[in-house]
């Protein structure tokens, strides 16, 4: 096992790596983290110690090395309608409203983001609600090809199992009442359940970090931030949030996670209330 232990200013570099490649911030105090998700690629790696690592993770042309730090010590916590009551908002009355205004032909195209996916719970959970609306009648005269969902992460790892739809008896479990595994999901190989393809083909996946510029990702009438921003320092936050409101639309809206608020930026966002849960409008 690699010993962090040694020389903490090399522990320093490699918290500095980390937060330079994805803007993670893990101080020193956090050398458990480090050894825990880490000792094991940099043993393997053959570095000596956490400077030669760096300087073969730099060196390594095609990122592989880098994406396993990154893969490694981003957290990827998440389940389907993650806080319950923001989705009832989304399935009561925003999908609803946005479904009319292509209706009426006031837009040809619903476009929804969702940032920091992880392993596609999020954006999925979306894409099912809109093809359970279809399938109640409350999208009549819509077509679900209109509504574009794109999802994005910086972790090749999650990605991967993002695009192929398919998890774990205990990732399906995770805040998906049966209703949906059974209507929506099939019995796959090893004990896993895959989603089906009309549903997951509702989703578009890219690799993207959030510290790119997000303008060539198009605009947004809904964009899901949701689990992410809490591991960013305050100046990285302010600048993502002004970067995300430059890409919402002008009537669109942001949904945070459950216990995230956008306090400190109200002269970028306003609260809005729908149902039980807040979203946000652009104030810009
Ligand atoms: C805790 S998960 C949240 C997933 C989902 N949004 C949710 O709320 O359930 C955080 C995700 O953010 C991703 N992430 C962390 N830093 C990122 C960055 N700089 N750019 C893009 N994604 C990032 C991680 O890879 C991880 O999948």
């Amino acid at each position: 096992m690699f010993d962090f232990s040694k020389n903490p200013s090399h522990l320093a570099l490699l918290s500095r790596y980390v937060a330079e490649s994805c803007c993670i911030h893990l101080g020193e105090e956090k050398r458990y983290l480090f050894e825990a998700r880490l000792g094991t690629i940099i043993s393997e790696s053959g570095a000596s110690d956490i400077p030669e690592f760096i300087a073969l993770a730099n060196a390594d042309s095609e990122g592989r090395l880098r994406d396993k730090i990154i893969d490694s010590m981003t957290t990827h916590e998440t389940y389907w309608f993650r806080d319950a009551r923001p989705w009832e908002s989304l399935e009561k009355f925003i999908l609803p409203e946005l479904g009319s205004l292509l209706r009426k032909g006031q837009k040809s195209h619903i476009r929804i983001l969702s940032a920091a996916c992880s392993s596609g719970q999020e954006p999925y959970s979306i894409a099912l609600l809109l093809n359970n609306l279809k399938a109640n009648g409350q999208l009549e005269g819509v077509n679900l090809s209109s509504f574009e969902i794109t999802a994005f992460d910086i972790s090749p790892g999650t990605l991967l199992m993002a695009s192929m739809g398919r998890y774990s008896q205990l990732e399906i479990s995770r805040g998906l009442p049966e209703y949906w595994k059974n209507n929506y999901f099939e019995p796959t190989l090893s004990n896993t359940w895959t989603l089906k393809s009309n549903v997951r083909s509702m989703v578009t996946f890219k690799r993207k970090n959030l510290q790119d510029n997000l303008n060539s990702l198009g605009s947004f009438d809904l964009i899901l931030c949701r689990n992410v921003a809490i591991y960013f320092e305050e100046h990285f936050k302010r600048d993502l949030f002004t970067r995300l409101a430059q890409i919402l639309l002008k009537d669109g809206r942001l949904m945070l996670g459950g216990t995230e608020t956008l306090l400190s930026h109200q002269d970028l966002f306003q609260p809005e209330q729908i149902g039980g849960s807040f979203f946000y409008r652009k104030k810009i």
